[in-house]
């Protein structure tokens, strides 16, 4: 057996609100043709009297004219049962019955006004009814609509209702308020579940570069010794096997700068700096790939608090990615401006984007799409940018990907004048 679904509530309040205005015309119509029909019927009553008692001293000729007036009352009754009688002097008689049909007929022709006002009214109250209806359940059904959107993952926020009953209003801000802390709270579970990892990869991570480092280090040394005794048209695998021993090697020190990272040594940073060493640094991967690096800081821009070296390695991850990304030639811009008690630095290449739904992955450890990438590098500038009590936003469409990090410019709790 299917069950049937329950009545809605603007349809419920539609139903009775319309019931409540239909029964209380219903009653005041009714209670004032009924009181009037009570009223034409004694007046009816006391006409037929006085026709009685004025004929019984009339003749029959004389009556008849007397009873025309009662026509539109009282009509000739067929029989004697029920019937009023009236009787002349001469002993004709004349039986009546009330007329009740005529005597509404003219009431409510009588009190036509009345019932198209009252009709009126009732369309007034079904309208009213509709409208309440649908201002009270509106509210509902956006909430309604908004829980069905976080459940199927989408975050909505509701928007702010006009002229809405105060409770309404209170339960649209406790939903959003519930977005907000459900998206803090997914914040957190991401970070949560990141510093998990860490922990987890810091173990394996530092038993691992214990492992290799040492014997890394040993194999350069011994390639370099070799470089020495071997004659120079064998010198080419050398070269290779060299170039891969720094790759691995740098892959392993990503790692432990991942895993055991060190607390930041904080000072003043000045940004000019720290643009210029970054183009410097980068300055032949751009030629190799055909990018083109400009830079610029806001004048005035005051230093930013916080470790050197780790703030160049944060620039510099996100501007060999950004080359990286322009493989075939491109522009990466830097800039720096004062951003009220911060400093915000903006990297902006040509690059094709990142696909939105990748975005959200970025910055886990070992997420990476290049082939000879270890995905480390955000991860270790997020690591950086949280260190200094900072922030990384970064935003991309299909034609270009902007990374900004604020950077704090005083120690946390001492605001600069
Ligand atoms: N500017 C950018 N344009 C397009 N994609 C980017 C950009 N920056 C980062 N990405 C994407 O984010 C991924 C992760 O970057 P991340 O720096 O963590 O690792 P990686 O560059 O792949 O490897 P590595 O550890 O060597 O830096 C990249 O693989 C790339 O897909
Ligand atoms: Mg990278």
């Amino acid at each position: 057996m299917r069950s049937s679904r329950p009545l809605s509530i603007e349809t419920r309040i539609k139903v009775i609100l319309t019931a409540i205005a239909m029964a209380l015309t219903a009653l005041t119509v009714g209670t004032a043709l009924t009181q009037g029909f009570f009223e034409r019927a004694g007046e009816a009553r006391l006409l037929l009297e006085t026709a009685r008692s004025a004929a019984s001293g009339l003749p029959a000729d004389h009556v008849e004219p007397l009873l025309k007036r009662l026509k539109p009352f009282w009509k000739e009754a067929p029989r004697a049962q029920g019937a009023e009688t009236v009787r002349s002097a001469d002993g004709q008689e004349w039986r009546f019955v009330l007329d009740r049909a005529a005597i509404w007929n003219a009431l409510v022709y009588r009190q036509r006004y009345v019932l198209v006002a009252g009709l009126i009214g009732l369309l007034v109250a079904v309208e009213l009814a509709v409208f309440l209806a649908y201002s009270l359940t509106r509210p509902m059904k956006i909430l309604a609509w908004g829980c069905e959107q976080m459940r199927s993952g989408r975050w909505v926020r509701l928007p702010t209702l006009s002229r809405t009953p105060y409770e309404l209003e209170a339960l649209n801000e406790a939903f959003n308020g519930m977005v907000d802390d459900l998206k803090r709270w997914q914040e957190f579970q991401k970070q949560a579940a990141r510093v998990e990892r860490l922990a987890a990869l810091g173990s394996v991570a530092a038993a691992v570069a214990h492992e290799v480092k040492n014997p890394l280090a040993s194999m350069r040394i011994h390639l370099d010794l070799l470089r020495g005794r071997l004659p120079e048209k064998e010198k080419d695998c050398l070269e290779i096997l060299g170039a891969e021993l720094d790759r691995l090697n740098q892959t392993v020190s990503q790692l432990l700068s991942y895993a055991r990272p060190r607390p930041p040594l904080f000072g003043p940073v000045d940004v000019r700096d720290l643009l210029s060493w970054t183009a410097s640094m980068t300055s032949t991967p751009c030629r190799l790939a055909a990018v083109n690096l400009s830079w610029a800081v806001e004048e005035g821009c005051p230093p930013i608090w916080g470790d050197g070296p780790q703030l160049k390695q944060v620039m510099l991850n996100l501007v060999l990615n950004a080359v990286a990304a322009q493989p075939n030639g491109g522009s990466v811009r830097l800039e720096a401006q004062r951003s009220g008690q911060n400093v915000a630095l903006r990297v902006e290449d040509a690059g094709p984007g990142i696909p939105a739904e990748l975005l959200e992955r970025i910055f886990d450890p070992f997420f990476t799409t290049r082939p000879d990438g270890t995905g480390l590098g955000l991860s270790i500038v997020h690591r950086i940018v949280e260190g200094h009590g900072g922030r990384i936003d970064v935003e991309s469409t299909g034609q270009k990907t902007v990374f900004s990090v604020t950077l704090p410019t005083a120690p946390p709790g001492k605001k600069e004048s």
